[in-house]
Parts: C-alpha cells; structure tokens; sequence
C-alpha cells in the first residue's frame, strides 16, 4: 500500500500541474490513496466547492486545508457537508469543518489528520493536544494514519514529528511550499518529511508573481498578489507502508509540469 501525498495547490496552474501528471505518476508510482493540501487552489488562496468537485472527480481521495480554509463563503457549508476535505482538526469547535476522515481502499483504512501550528499561525487549539485527542477517536477504525502537520516553524512540525513518532503512518508537513531535504522514516517507523513543498509556479515567490512580490518587499508599501504562472512544478512525496500504522519508505516526487 502507499500513499501520494502532494503538497499545496496554488491556483490554476498548480490544479492544471496535478491533472496533467496524475495519471503518469499513477502508472509510475501506483499509489493506492492520492491525498492533496488544497489550501491555495482557488486562486491562491482558499478553495470552492467547484474547485474540490474538481479534485475529487480526478480522484484525489482527501483533500487537506490550512491557514486559507475560510478565504471563500461558499465553501463553508461544504466543509460540513462533505467527509474527505479536513481543515486542521485543531481550529475552534465552532468553525466550520472538521479535521479528520476515513477512506478505505483494497480493504485497507487509511485515516487522515489535518493539523494546524501554533507558531505564527492562527488555530484556536493547541496542535500537540488536540491530534492526540484526533488519533484517539480513529482507534480501531484505521490501519494506517496520515497526519498533515500545516505549520511555519520547521521546530514545530519537527517536533510533531516526534510526537507522533511510532503512532501514525506519515507525518508530512505543508505551508512554507518548499520541499526540504529531511525526508525519512523516523525510529518508531514513521514517515516524516518537514514541507513537502507547493504544487504550482516554481518561478514566483511560493506561488506569488515574483515583481510583485519583489515590490512589496522592496517598497513596504501594499501590492496587488497574483499567482504566478512561470515553470509550474508537482511537489509531492511517495509513503510506502509497511506494518499497520508503520510506513516502509518515504520519497520524494519533484516534477516538472511542462504545461505553461
Ligand atoms: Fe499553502
Ligand atoms: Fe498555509
């Protein structure tokens, strides 16, 4: 069994990047579950329920959000309604959404966790506590978990590494849309990889159009951000499993779209 996982979907491009390679990396790679951040697929930022239809009629199993979740009215009543998109399962009680799901394949449960960081970022829960409290409500339902840790600071999703360490499957991290060069299986026998980086343009500034990001920075003053469309990537990682809630391998999948 494995598990596809690609990172931050940013805009047109990026949803345009994942179409065009999905079925050459199912025949490559021959993932049994394909899970997706979703966060900045609508324009950038946020999603609509349009835009997650689209992901899951391509056959993304999950969708996991961030950060950009509310960024669209419309999708609110959605994310009640429909189990496999997850906003981090530590926001308030009361936002819309929830954090968790389970879908099956080959006879396999493959649960999903949508986390949020604490440092410099906004959920209203303590991450650590609160995917604790997540791991304990999909006890005997699952035979293997997925925790998207979405979070700023490398020490924090290092740390939930850590955490989870031996009792999830993968721990992957989302946000900051640059792959890093730590993936491994952890001792306990978990996947960890601390951003798996962003599906979209490689050529802006994490997905913005690079001027006009350079002039925000330059001038402090404020600036109109679109989405990028120069040299679109597919940033993902491959988790092989192993044992019930232990992975065998993880990879990284870096790819070029070529769809400009
Ligand atoms: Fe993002
Ligand atoms: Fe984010």
């Amino acid at each position: 069994m494995s598990i596809l996982f690609v990172g931050d979907i940013v805009g047109g491009i990026g949803r345009r990047t994942l179409l065009s390679l999905l079925p050459a990396l199912r025949e490559r790679l021959s993932p049994t579950f394909v899970v997706v951040n979703g966060e900045n697929a609508a324009g950038g930022l946020g999603i609509t329920p349009k835009i997650a239809d689209g992901l899951f009629t391509a056959g993304v199993d999950v969708i996991t959000l961030g950060n950009h979740t509310y960024r669209h009215r419309e999708v609110y009543p959605y994310l009640d309604q429909h189990e496999r998109i997850l906003r981090p399962v530590n926001f308030l009680r009361g936002q819309p959404g929830h954090g968790t799901c389970v879908v099956s394949r080959e006879s396999t449960r493959l649960g999903v966790i949508s986390v949020s960081g604490n440092l410099y970022m906004n959920a209203g829960r303590p991450a650590f506590t609160e995917v604790d409290a997540a791991l304990h409500s999909l006890k005997g339902q699952v035979d293997h978990v997925l925790v998207d840790m979405h979070a700023e600071a490398t020490s924090e999703k290092v740390g939930m590494g850590w955490h989870l360490d031996g009792r999830v499957t993968a721990v992957v991290g989302t946000h900051t849309h640059v792959p890093t060069a730590d993936a491994r299986v952890l001792p306990g026998g978990t996947a960890y990889i601390t951003d798996v980086g962003m599906t979209g343009p490689r050529g802006g500034v994490i997905g913005v159009k690079r001027e006009q990001a350079l002039e925000s920075m330059i001038t402090r003053m404020p600036v109109k951000f679109e989405t990028s469309e120069e040299d679109p990537w597919l940033n993902g990682v491959l988790v092989r499993t192993g044992g019930k809630l232990h992975a065998e391998a993880i990879e990284q999948v870096l790819e070029p779209a070529g769809v400009s």
